[in-house]
């Protein structure tokens, strides 16, 4: 048996591929354009494990979409594959167009193509799972309720109306095609892997390195964090026993305000490796302009993935960043080639041909 992931060398697919390959023994198609955010060092525990098949394209690419479906047969493909950074698509959107809209189109479309040649058991068993973001609901006053599944979607950045569109086509290959979906919609995620261009990892980062801690506006901004092995767990219990069609909201149950989650961040650095002037590394923080159109609150109500899927996470947000907070410092190296960008000139010899 085989699974097509595509993007299984950013953050959260490589997450994904490790804990999956850590699992079972089924057989991982990594399909990843590597962009700046897919890095091959994620996946160096791999690197011998004939498992692990990492094919360098782009879910855009019809051809080898279709050759890889046609060669390895998998009985699901799973697509982390994303520009995945708010204030990138806000500087540059039509990447996200691109591989977010189209990119999924094409993945989906020759998902399709493939699934319909399949026999009758093959077909039945087969899953389309798309991996999305709460972000697609817009934002929250302070008081609102949860999202809920049912909630309207309200993007309101160039990142999440490109999810909310992939989103929308997804849901449309079911409806009209029949095609076996499931999505789900995770909130912010943290742990090992994270490129220091977002929130957390970036804060760990800076800090040692001395520079401003940025926190955008009045710091007041909510988010709902995740750790990253739950997001993963989330998806192969959806994956496992998803009803078809259905989108799953994915979630922590833990809202916090982006300056507690800064604070806890220098706080647990004071603790594990303090500043060698013995100050707080609360005092690097600096309050930046705010993000333009910038969503105020999202909170997920996941009810309804533990309800029928019986799905909780398993991390608390004091565990997770405490792990996440020591693997950063358990990991300088991979750390500095992410910096440096020298994962990118790392030449990869062993990638599979189709
Ligand atoms: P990431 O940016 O770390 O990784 C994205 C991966 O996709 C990279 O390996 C990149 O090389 C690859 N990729 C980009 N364009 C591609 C293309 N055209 N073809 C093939 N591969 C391509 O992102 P992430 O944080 O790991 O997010 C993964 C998925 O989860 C995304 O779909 C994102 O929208 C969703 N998501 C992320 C979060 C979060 O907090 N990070 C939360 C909810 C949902
Ligand atoms: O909610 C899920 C989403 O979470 C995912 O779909 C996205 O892929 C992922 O990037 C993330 O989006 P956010 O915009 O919430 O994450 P980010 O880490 O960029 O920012 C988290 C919050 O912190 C947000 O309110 C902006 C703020 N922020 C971010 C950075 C990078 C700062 O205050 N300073 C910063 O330097």
């Amino acid at each position: 048996m085989t699974i097509l992931v595509t993007g299984g060398a950013g953050f959260i697919g490589s997450n994904f591929v490790l804990d999956w390959l850590a699992i079972t023994d089924e057989t991982v198609v990594n399909l990843d354009k590597l962009t700046y955010a897919g890095n091959v060092h994620n996946l160096a525990a791999l690197a011998n494990d004939p498992r692990h098949v990492l094919m360098q394209g782009d879910i855009g690419d019809s051809e080898l979409v279709s050759a890889l479906l046609a060669k390895h047969q998998p009985r699901a493909v799973l697509n982390f594959a994303a520009e995945s950074h708010v204030d990138r698509s806000i500087l540059g959107p039509g990447t996200f167009v691109q591989t977010n809209i189209v990119g999924t189109f094409q993945l989906i479309e020759q998902a399709r193509a493939y699934w319909v040649r399949q026999d009758t058991a093959a077909r039945a068993a087969f899953r389309f799972l798309h991996v999305s973001t709460d972000e697609v609901y817009g934002s929250l006053a302070g008081n609102d309720p949860a999202f809920t599944e049912t909630h309207r979607y309200e993007p309101n950045s160039p990142y999440s109306a490109s999810k909310a569109a992939s989103d929308h086509l997804v849901r449309a290959y079911h409806h009209t095609y029949g095609l076996p979906v499931l999505t789900t919609n995770c909130s912010n995620n943290y742990g090992p892997l994270h490129f220091p261009e977002k929130l957390i990892p970036l804060m760990i980062v800076n800090a040692q390195a001395g520079k401003p801690l940025p926190v955008y506006g009045d710091g007041q901004q909510i988010r709902d964090w995740l750790y990253v092995k739950d997001h993963c767990s989330a998806i192969r219990t959806v994956l496992q026993g998803g009803r078809l069609g259905e989108t799953y909201n994915i979630g922590g149950w833990n809202e916090k305000p982006n300056l507690d989650i800064v604070h806890t961040v220098c706080d647990l650095l004071d603790e594990l490796k303090p500043r060698a002037d013995r100050q707080t590394y609360r005092n690097q923080i600096a309050y930046v302009t705010d993000r333009p159109g910038h969503d105020r609150r999202y909170a997920i109500d996941a009810r309804k993935i533990e309800r029928e899927l019986g799905w909780k996470p398993a991390e608390t947000f004091e565990s997770g960043i405490r792990k996440t907070v020591q693997w950063y410092l358990d990991n300088p190296q991979w750390v500095e080639q992410v910096q440096s960008g020298s994962y990118r000139e790392w030449v990869a010899t062993q990638y599979a041909q189709v």
